[in-house]
């Protein structure tokens, strides 16, 4: 079981613009070969905090016709009362990610946990020394300006695990922390 930070970037490192607007990503629909579903398959558990929520349950597409896109528990950071989206198995939590992570862990049992954004939060579970991967799909575009793919000065680089070209627009790179 292995705890992963997935997300799309651009290339100069944000993974929403200034609007948290995501059509900078969606212009290309996604990669050839599933490579998203694929991963997805792999995880028990996913963790993303209220602002990713909020805009999952608003702006993902096929989620405003009431299909909410995962079977694992999604575990939200949140400190307000938001409401579950209907049919989903919504975990409300927040405060310290060590404990969030036991629980996700007894969910996921041998399967990934996902940390699926933003930045900072995937940031809260490196500081934690809960992250063991990064696998970033960065997009052939620039922003200039938006939400930081992950805010941390680190003292220790990564390893850089494999770098794939996924189509015309994608190259995957995965990292070990
Ligand atoms: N490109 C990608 O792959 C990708 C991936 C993920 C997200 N995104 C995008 O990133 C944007 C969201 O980013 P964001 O900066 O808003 O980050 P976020 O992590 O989604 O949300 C931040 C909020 O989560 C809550 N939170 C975080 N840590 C907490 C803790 N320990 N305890 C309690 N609450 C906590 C707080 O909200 P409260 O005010 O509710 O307490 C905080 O303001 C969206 O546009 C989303 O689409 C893109």
């Amino acid at each position: 079981m292995k705890t992963i930070y997935f997300a799309a970037s651009s290339i100069d490192g944000f993974i929403s613009d200034k609007n948290n607007s995501l059509d900078w990503l969606f212009q290309f629909g996604e990669p050839k070969g599933n490579y998203i579903e694929n991963f997805v398959n792999t995880v028990g558990a996913l963790a993303m905090g209220s602002g990713t929520y909020e805009w999952m349950c608003n702006s993902l597409p096929g989620v405003g016709n009431g299909q909410w896109p995962y079977k694992v528990p999604a575990f939200v950071f949140t400190t307000r009362n938001l409401s579950v989206y209907p049919g989903a198995d919504i975990r409300f939590v927040k405060g310290d990610v060590n404990s969030v992570h036991q629980m996700m862990a007894i969910e996921a049992k041998d399967k990934n946990i996902w940390i699926v954004g933003g930045g900072e939060l995937a940031g809260k579970f490196y500081d934690a020394q809960l992250l063991d991967e990064l696998i970033i799909q960065f997009v052939s575009v620039t922003l200039g300006e938006g939400v930081p793919l992950f805010p941390r000065n680190m003292k220790k680089p990564l390893k850089l695990e494999s770098v794939q070209r996924l189509d015309q627009e994608f190259v995957e790179v995965r990292y070990s922390v």
